[in-house]
């Protein structure tokens, strides 16, 4: 027997509740405005979604509006000087974002005629594009049918399903439940969810528009998922950086770019090895890194 149009649209909407068209209206009526949403075209939405790993919305938001001004095309950062595009990033941190995105800009114009992929597996294999980005642009920007999965998306629906499944197996899940006409609606809707609701101490349940198709909260275990993953232990250094003077200047040198803040200019110095004094680190590292011979005068301070 075959299918109306409508008859399958109705059926994919019952498929999709009692959970998907609740969480779209509520996206509908309590998204946030940014930027990037006023106007999502695929450069405005892959800079604000490089920015907005590891950074909150609200730290973005001024870094994304400076940065769009200045470049307002992948062309104009694909002709720009990297230190003038590091300048601009300066604050954000994560400084390979920055970096990554140049040399992404400078493939696109180079090998795709300076078109942004379309498709999340192309887009995938620019620098600094991982599966989170390549599916938020290929859904936002092009409204690719894409899910994504990130640590808003997994408490969400670790909560929702009452269940701990791999990333692979959810994303399996928000395939089968992904709407065809709003991918990139359905994306954010869940990661604004995670980030101002089902937030990981104090979710606030009461405000939910999946609260009638949660199991977690209709079996009273919110706090009992996503389950806890053991973090690393945060290694900690003793750091010297020298102020070296001569003739009314001061010397600052450029780290390498191929480690942690390539590219950035710094006072000279580096890590303390175990036995040395920091007098001992301040000589050793100025010799290793500039061959210069120094000798420290003073401790300007500690922080
Ligand atoms: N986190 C990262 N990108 C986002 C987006 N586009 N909407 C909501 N939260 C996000």
């Amino acid at each position: 027997m075959q299918t109306t149009r409508m008859e399958e649209q109705a059926m994919n909407r019952r498929a999709r509740d009692p959970w998907v068209s609740p969480l779209l209206r509520w996206f509908g009526r309590n998204g946030e405005p940014m930027p990037w949403r006023r106007r999502p075209t695929p450069w405005r939405v892959w800079v604000s979604e490089i920015m907005l790993q590891q950074t909150q919305v609200q730290t973005v938001i001024p870094y994304f509006d400076r940065f769009i001004r200045r470049f307002p095309s992948l062309r104009s950062l694909a002709r720009a000087d990297l230190h003038d595009v590091l300048k601009l990033w300066e604050g954000l941190g994560y400084y390979s974002r920055a970096r990554n995105l140049h040399r992404a800009a400078r493939l696109v114009v180079s090998d795709h005629g300076g078109r942004i992929p379309r498709n999340a597996d192309a887009l995938r294999q620019l620098p600094g594009i991982g599966a989170y980005t390549a599916a938020a642009v290929a859904s936002i920007a092009f409204r690719q049918p894409v899910p994504l999965w990130d640590g808003n998306v997994r408490r969400v629906m670790a909560r929702l399903l009452a269940r701990n499944d791999p990333p692979r197996k959810t994303l399996a899940y928000l395939q089968d439940h992904l709407p065809a006409s709003r991918p990139g609606d359905f994306n954010q809707a869940l990661m604004e969810l995670g980030r101002l609701v089902c937030t990981p101490r104090k979710p606030d349940c009461a405000h939910c528009p999946l609260r009638h198709a949660c199991r977690a909260l209709k079996t009273g275990k919110t706090a009992a998922f996503p389950a806890r993953v053991a973090r690393l232990a945060v290694p900690c250094y003793d750091v010297v950086a020298c102020v070296m003077k001569k003739n009314g200047r001061i010397l600052i040198a450029r780290r390498k770019t191929d480690r942690m803040l390539g590219g950035l200019w710094e006072f000279p110095g580096g890590k303390r090895e175990p036995g040395e004094t920091l007098e001992q680190t301040a000589r050793r590292e100025t010799r290793e890194e500039l061959a210069l011979d120094i000798e420290p005068q003073e401790i300007l301070c500690v922080v």
